[in-house]
């Protein structure tokens, strides 16, 4: 089917941020511009239209460097349309149902991404697919680098592993293995920055420290506050 085609079809959607369309036997994902009436959003969240425009640019930005991201198949002002590349990491790396293999694969693509000069800006694991071959990273947002330097990827490497500890409370070894998966591929140079920046987020720590204290008060499983010491204290384990 061509772009017209397709474009016409999501226009055709009913009003939905992310919808998954089947055409003869293909599968897509349909991202639409979001419609956030309320002014707070439009205020911190910006123009939705533009944000959309600036995102099918880093798409294709990313897609021109060979980079492991989602495939543009069509775009116009109101709709993206991208190739299907799976599920997401997150639910099975919750329940533990992950290769070791594959978790290292996660860390080895960012990596790859990385090799390419660029940094994605929020590899979390809801916007990290798995089709059963590859790993393709969705979602770049402000943050996304097309002229990255060390600390940029540093950043993405920090939420990557915070994003892993979040995820499960198995979430040392787990991490482990994304980072040697990263470390496989990766600069020692991107390591050393990712240490560096994690031991100057101190502060970080601190501010979450009432947060923690509630939340092991109420013996929340996932904390994202607990998760902050964690990533911290993992990473300076190395
Ligand atoms: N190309 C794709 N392949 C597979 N899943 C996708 C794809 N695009 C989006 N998704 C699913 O939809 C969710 C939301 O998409 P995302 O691009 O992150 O939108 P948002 O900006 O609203 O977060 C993703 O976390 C993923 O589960
Ligand atoms: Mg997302």
């Amino acid at each position: 089917m061509n772009e017209n085609d397709l474009l016409q079809q999501a226009a055709a959607l009913p009003p939905g941020r992310v919808t998954r369309l089947e055409i003869a036997d293909q599968s897509y994902f349909v991202k639409m511009v979001e419609t956030h009436q309320r002014l707070r959003l439009h205020v911190t969240k910006g123009d939705p239209a533009k944000a959309l425009a600036r995102e099918v640019g880093l798409l294709r930005a990313f897609a021109e460097r060979g980079a492991p991201v989602a495939r543009v198949v069509a775009a116009n002002e109101r709709h993206l349309i991208l190739a299907d590349h799976g599920t997401p990491v997150e639910k099975a790396v919750r329940k533990g149902e992950v290769s070791d293999a594959l978790l290292r694969q996660i860390g080895s693509t960012l990596a790859d991404l990385h090799a390419r000069g660029l940094a994605h800006g929020r590899p979390v694991l809801r916007d990290i697919c798995h089709d059963g071959t590859r790993i393709t990273f969705l979602d770049l947002e402000a943050g996304a680098k097309l002229n990255a330097r060390d600390h940029d990827m540093a950043r993405d490497l920090i939420i990557l592993i915070y994003s892993v500890m979040m995820s499960t409370s198995a979430n040392r070894d787990i991490a482990r293995q994304v980072i040697e998966g990263y470390r496989d591929v990766g600069t020692e140079a991107v390591w050393q920055a990712t240490c560096r920046r994690s031991r100057k987020l101190w502060w970080l720590e601190l501010l979450a420290r009432p947060g923690v204290w509630l939340h092991r008060r109420r013996g929340k499983k996932r904390s994202e506050m607990i998760a902050i010491g964690a990533t911290r204290a993992l990473i300076a384990s190395y």
